[in-house]
């Protein structure tokens, strides 16, 4: 039986992408899962996807960016599935952009989804994981929180600013049994993100995808499934010495 068996899973962002393939992977293991995001299609066609394997999954439509919306959110989760054991924070968006082209509102709403929405669904989960003495969470953020890229200077620095979350909350609630780690994906094809990313740098004049998986040492973009497998380990008890990492999914693109 897996580790995760009969837990409860939230996963942020899990209408589409990544965050859809990480809900069906924790159901496939045995979660019960809550399903968080912006898009109520999306969110129902993860649904349907979960439940096709017998999985049993939850719904809230919230914006992570908005506190109220994550308290309501969590809060009606937990009612229909029980209290939070596995917290995913995904949902992030991607604005490639020259730094010098960067709005305002352009950085400020990165940093409100990509950050700030991991800081409320946290402060909303981890009281009752102390309270319990268990509890994990994954924050998803970016081989590019790791090392600058031309290009996404406000997304790096979200994510950047998530992998050193993720340290702070794994020293501060690991000696209460919380683990905390942060996933690093490289180049994931399949998904929204991706393909918005794709049609911005041809505008741009940008490198196509063809030409960027030259640099990464498989010679190819990772799947969400790649992305999602790693979750479910660091979510598992197979992890259970494990706190505080940041983990690379990048087909070896970045090493660091
Ligand atoms: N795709 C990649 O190549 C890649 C690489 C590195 C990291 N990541 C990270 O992985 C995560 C998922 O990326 P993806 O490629 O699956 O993206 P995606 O755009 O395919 O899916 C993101 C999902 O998040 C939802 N969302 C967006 N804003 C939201 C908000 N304010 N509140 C709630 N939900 C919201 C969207 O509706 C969508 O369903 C992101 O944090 C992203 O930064 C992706």
């Amino acid at each position: 039986m897996d580790t995760v068996t009969g837990k409860v899973a939230v996963v942020t962002g899990a209408g589409a992408g990544i965050g859809r393939a990480v809900a069906i992977r924790l159901a496939r293991a045995g979660c019960a899962v809550g399903l968080i995001d912006l898009d109520p299609a999306g969110l129902a066609q993860t649904r349907d996807l979960v439940e096709a394997i017998d999985g049993h999954a939850a719904c809230a439509i919230a914006d992570v960016s908005l506190r109220e919306d994550v308290d309501a959110g969590l809060q009606a989760l937990a009612t229909s599935l029980g209290p939070v054991d596995i917290l995913v924070n995904n949902a992030g968006i991607l604005n490639t952009c020259g730094f010098l082209e960067i709005t305002d509102a352009q950085w400020r709403r990165t940093f409100a989804i990509n950050l700030d929405g991991a800081f409320f669904c946290c402060q909303a989960v981890l009281g009752s994981m102390v309270a319990r003495g268990s509890g994990c969470v994954i924050n998803m953020a970016s081989w590019t929180g790791k090392q600058g890229v031309a290009q996404h200077a406000a997304y790096g620095a979200t994510k950047a600013a998530l992998i050193n979350l993720t340290q702070s909350l794994a020293a501060e609630f690991g000696p209460q049994g919380i683990r905390v780690h942060a996933v690093c994906p490289g180049i994931i094809v399949d998904t929204e993100m991706r393909a918005a990313a794709e049609e911005r740098n041809r505008a741009q004049g940008l490198p196509a995808m063809e030409t960027r998986v030259q640099a990464v040492p498989l010679r190819r973009g990772g799947m969400p499934s790649e992305v999602a497998e790693l979750v479910a380990f660091l979510a598992s008890d197979a992890a259970g010495y494990m706190t505080g990492q940041a983990i690379n999914v990048t087909g070896g693109l970045w090493m660091n």
